[in-house]
């Protein structure tokens, strides 16, 4: 039975993964968040890695806070990149496959065509600058899989839709960039497709190809069509104004456009990807 290890599981991706592993029958799911398995702390990781022999290990966990990062970029170093070295090290010329998950920042954002894999990263953030050293600390393994995502949102976790689900119960007008123009992601539909890769890999309905891949939802939008979106699926009584990016008080200078290119992903793995605004539907229901 193939021993499945989930890394940073009380996150929104990690939960994800936890729902959707029910409809995946035949695997051993070792579901773990800090309080069981600290990957900064290298021992305790390889320890746990040799005692359980996981086949595959799915990384969810990460530092995401954008801003904080610009402060405490150790922080998110160590935990973005370190960490994930500690895995690597820990399987490195193992067959265990390693799939860790990356972000769109990790491109300066001025593109004007989705970013496929082949293009160069320059992440403007220290967030990005850390995500990217993670990416390249999962290569030290010669079988790992990057997949790089976007605005990811769940009914888990802090995340965009809950936050202007909240705001915009409270407030009679909001402000929002429309500038940004990028997919968002659900959790959900990016657990299942993790999900799906493992499983026909396992029944050798496709071969494993290490390397780097991009997964968000199909579409494209800025902030405030996101915004839009929830605001009038949830029927909320709330006036959106478009803002640009410069009249809004971030500490980390966000990319304008970070649309990713999903075919390689698609054609590897055999996946259909829904369309962004087909799955907030779906979360939406999902949180009622
Ligand atoms: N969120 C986004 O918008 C976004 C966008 C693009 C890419 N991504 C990437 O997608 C992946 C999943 O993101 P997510 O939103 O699901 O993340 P998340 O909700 O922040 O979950 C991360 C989990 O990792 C845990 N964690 C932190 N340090 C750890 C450690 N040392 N050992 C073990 N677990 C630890 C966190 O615990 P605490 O909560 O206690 O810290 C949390 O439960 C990440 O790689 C992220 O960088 C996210």
């Amino acid at each position: 039975m193939a021993v499945i290890l989930i890394t940073g599981a009380n996150g929104q991706l990690g939960n994800e993964i936890r729902s959707v592993s029910g409809n995946f029958y035949g695997y051993d799911f070792i579901f773990t968040d800090i309080a069981e398995l600290d990957i900064t702390d290298s021992s305790s990781t390889t320890d746990f890695i040799s005692k359980n022999k996981p086949d595959w290990i799915v990384n969810c966990a990460a530092y995401n806070s954008v801003d904080k990062a610009e402060t405490e970029p150790d922080k998110a170093i160590l935990i973005n990149c370190t960490a994930v070295k500690n895995i690597a090290e820990a399987i490195k010329g193992s067959d265990c496959r390693f799939i860790h998950v990356s972000t769109d920042y990790v491109f300066d954002g001025n593109a004007c065509i989705p970013y496929n894999e082949n293009m160069l990263p320059a992440p403007g953030t220290e967030y990005g600058k850390s995500k990217l050293a993670g990416e390249k600390a999962a290569m030290l393994h010669n079988n790992s899989m990057i997949i790089r995502t976007s605005w990811l949102y769940s009914r888990h976790g802090a995340n965009f839709v809950k936050t202007i689900k909240s705001k915009a119960r409270k407030n009679e007008s909001l402000q929002v960039v429309f500038d940004q123009a990028g997919t968002p992601t659900w959790a959900a539909d990016l657990a299942e497709a993790i999900m799906k890769i493992i499983s026909s890999v396992i029944r050798n309905q496709v071969a494993f190809n290490a390397g780097i891949y991009h997964y968000s939802n199909e579409g494209v939008c800025s902030w405030y069509d996101f915004a839009e979106a929830i605001i009038e699926e949830e029927g909320l009584d709330c006036r959106l104004h478009p803002i640009l990016s410069k009249e809004f008080t971030a500490v980390a200078k966000r990319p304008c456009y970070s649309v990713l290119d999903k075919s390689k992903i698609k054609e590897t793995y055999n996946l259909e990807i829904p369309h962004w605004r087909k799955s907030l539907l779906k979360c939406l229901a999902q949180m009622k």
